[in-house]
């Protein structure tokens, strides 16, 4: 059974390429590669589309007992071949091998030598077609398995896991400083070039003590001097200078989460800072209260849907119904004053009650009516009833409003008899109140229980002529 070969001198090429190979697979400790031939590895991603393609047409015509034109398997088992090698190059050029890498390495190579021997047995008069079969079959196993290890490697170890519930990201109430607000970001952000299977520059970035020790220029990370630190001194480079981090192409980080990063560094570093460790006029603190407020859109998710056919049909040129985004229906109602008012015409929107999350009635001649219709929107956060005829006794029916942020009630009849009401709203967080019967030593008393709340009592009256100047202006347009 004399060895004869069919296509001459290719013989010798996909030989010379398997020894080639095997060579780099068992030495590769010992290799130092050139520059150049470590270039050549960055066309593994391009030239790997050849062999599957080449290889799947020829398995399929094998296994469906169509004869292979010779040149498309020779075709396919050398580029094959190529790929193997190239890949092997990347996989130098990137530096520390993690485990997904050095298993898409070693059944990558299986792949293409396991397909030269394919390719050596055509060469072979032999009797029976099994054995080419079972190899046929092998391979196609393993293009399946390898691109799956390679799609890992490229795209993250989950890319085919289902899309993750983001609510498992909720920041806890007295976070720790690292692990729930620093290596998220980090995770985002970084960590996907930076990991034990793909590591550019050398560089973890999965935990503290990888990233002081650093990558290819030394420590990443210096703890107390964010400044001195390469991981941040990169964040600030120009987004078109080479070395800015994340590289181009890639969401660059956020104003808040580079001060986070900064001031945790400054801090330090530590894993065990908490937030309650901080003091209340930290930087830090500020930023990492920001951060755990939750996505406002994501808060109005659980809103009744509405049909824009229904906000059409509610509004009218006196009274004007927006969503607060464009894909929420969490609602914003503006009700402006017509020629002949009528309670109706808020108590018409009773349909949509939950979802009104801004009502604006201010400057209507409101009674118990309408402030029973506030009342009873459970949503409600921002209310605006200023320059309306209202008392102490109207404003008692608001005082189950549990989400109340922010409320207009200057120029009214309200009193001191509020102030229990508004010392009670713990949720508010702006207060516009002035020529109202509500002394100034009770807006104190106010001030000195609820230390947060922004108190607007007509003090700056430049503030004052601009509230008054947005709420008066449309409604002085429609006589
Ligand atoms: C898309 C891949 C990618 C992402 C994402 C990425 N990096 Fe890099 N990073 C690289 C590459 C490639 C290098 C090596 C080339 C260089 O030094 O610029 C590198 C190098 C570095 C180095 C220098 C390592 C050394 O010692 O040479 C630091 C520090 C660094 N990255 C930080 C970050 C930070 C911080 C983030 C997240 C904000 C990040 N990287 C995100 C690809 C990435």
């Amino acid at each position: 059974m004399a060895y004869t070969p069919k296509n001459g001198k290719v013989d010798y090429v996909v030989f010379g390429l398997s020894v080639f190979l095997i060579f780099c697979l068992l030495f590769e400790s010992f290799m130092e590669l050139p520059v150049w031939v470590a270039w050549l590895g960055r066309w593994h991603p391009l030239i790997l589309h050849f062999p599957i393609v080449l290889l799947l047409v020829a398995i399929f015509l094998g296994l469906t007992g169509r004869p292979i034109p010779n040149l498309l398997l020779t075709l396919a088992v050398i580029s094959a071949l190529i790929t193997a090698i190239s890949g092997f190059f990347l996989g130098k050029e990137t530096g520390g091998k993690g485990d997904l890498l050095l298993w898409h390495q070693w059944l990558g190579g299986g792949l293409a030598l396991l397909s030269a021997i394919w390719y050596g047995l055509e060469g072979l008069p032999l009797k029976h077609k099994v054995p080419v079969k079972i190899i046929q079959v092998l391979v196609l196993g393993l293009i399946v398995i390898t691109g799956h290890y390679g799609g890992m490697i490229t795209h993250g170890e989950d890319f085919l896991a289902l899309p993750k519930d983001k609510k498992q990201d909720i920041i806890p109430e007295n976070p720790l400083i690292y692990a729930h607000i620093v290596q998220p970001i980090l995770e985002n952000k970084c960590v996907k070039c930076h990991n034990p299977n793909k590591r550019k520059g050398e560089l973890l970035m999965t935990d503290i003590p990888s990233l002081i020790k650093g990558g290819e220029t030394g420590t990443a990370l210096v703890p107390g001097n964010p400044m001195e630190s390469e991981m941040i001194r990169r964040l600030h480079l120009p987004l078109e200078d080479e070395e800015h981090m994340p590289p181009k192409g890639e969401s660059p980080l956020t104003e808040s989460e580079m001060g986070i990063l900064e001031e945790w560094i400054s801090l330090g570093a530590s894993d065990t800072l908490q937030l309650e460790h901080l003091e209340s006029t930290q930087p830090l603190t500020a930023l990492i209260k920001e951060m755990m407020e939750p996505d406002p859109l994501e808060k109005w998710t659980s809103l009744p849907v509405v049909a824009d056919t229904t906000l059409i049909g509610l509004g009218s040129d006196y009274l004007t119904i927006s969503r607060l985004a464009s894909t929420t229906n969490a609602l914003k109602v503006n009700v402006y004053m017509p020629p002949q008012y009528d309670p109706q015409m808020v108590l018409k929107l009773e349909p949509i009650h939950q979802n009104i999350v801004e009502l604006d009635m201010s400057g209507l001649p409101l009674g118990m009516a309408e402030l029973a219709f506030a009342a009873n929107c459970p949503n409600l956060e921002w209310l605006e009833i200023d320059r309306s005829p209202i008392t102490d006794v109207q404003l008692d029916t608001l005082k189950n409003l549990s989400k109340l942020r922010l409320l207009k009630v200057y120029e009214t009849q309200i009193g001191n008899q509020s102030l229990p009401i508004l010392k009670q709203w713990n949720t508010l967080e702006s207060l516009y109140i002035w020529s109202t019967q509500v002394s100034e030593s009770a807006l104190d008393e106010l001030k000195r229980e609820n230390p947060d709340l922004l108190i607007e009592n007509g003090i700056d009256t430049e503030i004052k002529s601009y509230f008054q100047a947005l709420d008066s202006i449309p409604k002085n347009e429609n006589p």
